[in-house]
């Protein structure tokens, strides 16, 4: 009898056992899943049109651009891109909505007319959030009081805000906190520079593990250059599209050792300068000068030879200069330059 009761107990012990795990290997956590839809629902204000298939079934890990841990079960990344529909109207965002995700690893806002965040409900909020290596906030409406609220998010490698309406210049406070950050993607908008609180020598970039910066399509001038220095790991500097004008002093970038491309298409750029004896530069293997021979202007043979100093380049992209109409013609061309040199035009 005592014996049966024994029985009974552990079996019922491992029923409830069998039925925890299985509960969790078929679902995700209850807190996240209600978060999940808290999110939903804020995405979907005011009229429910959210358009990613989320809540029909019980396991959150497996709602379409969910992904979890599998071994914690724990939601890593989310990614809402595109889907809260245009004519929802601009939304202001409640970063606190993603606290109850203490794994979160990526989170991609991509694409939803986000106009900034509710007051006290910033992403300063998620600073608690120390696995958080990757946000997406490209093609929204955010301006440049953001900055302020990302300093706490020092886990961050990557960060993207290209495509908002941030104008004007953006205070280093904030952004220099960042110290693991790899790349900062912050094109298409309307920046014209950085700045410190402090002023002087302090409006310089100090991001020692940074790999790329994707600046293109703002209004950077040639002082942007100087900002630059402390980006001692930069790999990938893209400047396109901006309004430099004029001699490009190669000078402002020589502490930058590890640079392979430099991308410059879309400016007015006349000639490079260097330093007596060319210094630096050596993994500097591609500079792309697509169209910068707007407004009638041309392509001169100094602009060409100061490239040549380059020791490794290796691809040079001249398109879209109007080379029939210049007196140089291709063949002219390697010859100024190294003969290993591609030249793409
Ligand atoms: C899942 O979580 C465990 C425990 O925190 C961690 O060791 C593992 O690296 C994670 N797996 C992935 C793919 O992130
Ligand atoms: C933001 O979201 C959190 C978590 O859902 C909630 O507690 C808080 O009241 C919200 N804040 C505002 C201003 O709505
Ligand atoms: C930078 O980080 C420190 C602590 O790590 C914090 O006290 C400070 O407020 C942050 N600065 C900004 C501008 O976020
Ligand atoms: C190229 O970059 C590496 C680090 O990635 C550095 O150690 C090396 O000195 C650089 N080479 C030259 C020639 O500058
Ligand atoms: C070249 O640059 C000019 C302005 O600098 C711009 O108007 C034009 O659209 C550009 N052309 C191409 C093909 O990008």
């Amino acid at each position: 009898m005592e014996l049966n009761r024994l029985c009974l107990a552990v079996i019922m012990i491992i029923n409830v056992v069998v039925l925890i795990q299985g509960w969790r290997c078929h679902g995700c956590l209850e807190e996240e899943r209600v978060a999940l839809l808290q999110i939903k629902d804020a995405f979907s204000y005011p009229n429910g049109r959210f358009q990613l298939s989320w809540g029909r079934d019980a396991n959150c890990c497996e709602w379409t651009q969910v992904h979890c841990n599998s071994s914690t079960l724990r939601v890593v990344k989310i990614d809402l891109s595109f889907s809260r529909g245009w004519e929802l109207g601009d939304l202001l965002l409640n970063a606190s909505l993603f606290l109850p995700f203490p794994e979160l690893n990526a989170l991609y806002l991509y694409g939803n007319r986000i106009a900034g965040c509710l007051e006290n409900e910033g992403f300063e909020r998620l600073s608690v959030l120390g696995n958080l290596e990757i946000l997406e906030l490209g093609q929204n409406k955010f301006n440049s009081n953001i900055f302020s609220s990302l300093g706490g998010l020092s886990s961050l490698k990557y960060l993207s805000l290209h495509n908002n309406e941030i104008e004007g210049t953006i205070s280093v406070e904030g952004l220099n906190n960042l110290t693991n950050l790899r790349k900062l993607h912050i094109a298409s908008n309307h920046i014209e520079g950085f700045k410190s609180l402090h002023g002087g020598e302090d409006e310089v970039l100090k991001l020692s593990n940074l790999e790329y910066l994707e600046l293109g399509g703002n209004r950077f001038d040639n002082s942007i250059l100087s900002s630059f220095k402390g980006l001692s790991s930069l790999k990938n500097l893209d400047l396109t599209k901006n309004h430099l004008k004029g001699t490009f002093n190669m000078k402002e970038l020589e502490a930058l050792s590890n640079l392979r491309k430099l991308y410059l298409s879309g400016n007015e750029i006349d000639e490079f300068v260097f330093s007596e004896g060319i210094r630096g530069f050596g993994n500097l293997s591609r500079v792309c000068l697509f169209n910068i021979t707007a407004n009638g202007r041309r392509i001169s043979l100094p602009l060409l030879q100061s490239l040549a100093k380059l020791p490794n380049l290796k691809t040079l992209d001249l398109g879209n200069n109007n080379f029939e109409e210049t007196i140089l013609a291709q063949g002219e061309l390697q010859y100024v330059l190294m003969s290993n040199l591609a030249i793409e035009t």
